[in-house]
């Protein structure tokens, strides 16, 4: 079943691109998108949701801190992210224009299913986005986009990451399509970047034997932090979950920005930190900020595993590793950002010796609160 792969975590890795197109198909045609799913929802009622909470749990919290970025940008309605087992604990306030939209890739998470009845039950609008097919989470919302990740195994999530944030970027592109705030042109535009995606991840991919050889030369680090900045924030925290839940390291992510505000006093000598860094052609020019960060903490003797775009050439002379990705846009980056991080916490677990399909301690599914 593993296909010739030495793990499931593997082979999900491999099958990222597929996980994506799939995911896409029949959902994007003409330069649009429409997803039929949403019309038990109604365009109405679309046009009058004033706000959006994204619940989950794990990496299916990330997915919705990356979503974010997008679906603001694009729809201009006001997002939160939230924890599915804080959420309801809080008295959140809800009302029917109040649009909970839960990302889950088994639709069992007790923490979760919990947060979707709450959410219901109080008034608010249910949006489900799972990869299980008639799951309970999706039975107990108003509309579900499913991802066609197909089945995970291992119990570290990675093809339903990327699943996740495109379905939740196609929910954010059919709001903006019904309430008119995006042009045409410009959902045409990043319908062709998405289209463009799994091929850019499938060279991604092939830089898989350069990561495992990094992954060997630490098999002994204690301690690996992660910063990213904007949409390569939520990444960094990703690739921090991955490394403690398989290789059992302690791990960090945090924004770049905040370095300074505290955690730049764990630097010390010889520390790995990943930094996936901004496009140089980002429109917010954050590339600039986060090669200072790079050098401030490089000059307190951090090794800088730099994951950049092909052909930056400002990273180069501070990074001790530069693991290039193909151009790609400041929201659909994070997406190829991902994958070098995945990997890394898979060979470092297996340079271990450890069993990365099955983590100690933890389940693939979490039934009970
Ligand atoms: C991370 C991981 C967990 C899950 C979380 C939510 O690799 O596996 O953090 O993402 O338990 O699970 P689902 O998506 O099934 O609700």
């Amino acid at each position: 079943e593993k296909g010739g792969w030495s793990s499931f975590m593997a082979k999900e890795i491999s099958e990222e691109p597929e996980a994506v197109a799939k995911t896409l198909l029949g959902r994007v045609a003409d330069g649009s998108v429409h997803l039929s799913e949403l019309d038990s929802i109604g365009d109405d009622a679309l046009r009058s949701i004033d706000r959006i909470v994204i619940v989950g749990a794990g990496t299916a919290n990330f997915t919705g801190m990356q979503a974010k970025y997008a679906i603001e940008k694009w729809t201009r309605v006001p997002v939160e992210v939230e924890l599915s087992h804080e959420f309801r604990y809080r008295d959140p306030i809800l009302t029917p224009n109040t649009l909970v939209v839960s990302t889950s890739q088994s639709g069992e998470t007790m923490d979760t299913l919990m947060a979707v009845k709450y959410a219901r039950e109080n008034g608010a609008r249910t949006l489900s986005i799972c990869n299980t097919q008639g799951a309970t989470i999706p039975r107990e919302s108003d509309a579900v986009v499913y991802t066609h990740a197909g089945p995970e195994v291992a119990v570290a999530s990675t093809k339903a990451f990327v699943a996740q944030v495109i379905a939740l970027y196609l929910f954010g592109l059919h709001l903006a399509v019904v309430r008119g705030t995006l042009s045409k042109d410009e959902v045409a535009e990043i319908v062709t970047e998405l289209n463009a995606l799994p091929d850019k991840m499938a060279t991604v991919l092939e830089q898989h034997d350069s990561i495992k050889q990094l992954a060997g030369w630490m098999a002994d680090t204690r301690s690996v932090l992660f910063l990213g900045r904007h949409a390569g924030y939520p990444v960094a925290l990703e690739g921090a979950l991955k490394l403690k839940e398989i290789a059992y390291i302690h791990a960090e992510g945090f924004a770049a920005g905040e370095l300074k505000h505290g955690p730049i006093a764990l630097i010390e000598p010889g520390i790995p930190v990943f930094v996936v860094v901004p496009s140089p052609r980002d429109p917010n020019s954050l590339h600039k900020k986060v090669v200072s960060n790079i050098q401030e903490i490089r000059a307190r003797g951090a090794r800088i595993l730099a994951i950049a775009e092909q052909g930056d050439a400002a990273v180069l002379p501070y990074a001790d590793v530069v693991i290039p990705i193909p151009l790609a846009s400041t929201l659909i980056e994070p997406l190829l950002a991902v994958i070098p991080l995945q990997i890394f916490a898979l060979e470092l677990a297996s340079a271990k010796g450890l069993d990365v399909d099955q983590p100690r301690n933890l389940a693939k599914s979490v039934t009970v609160e």
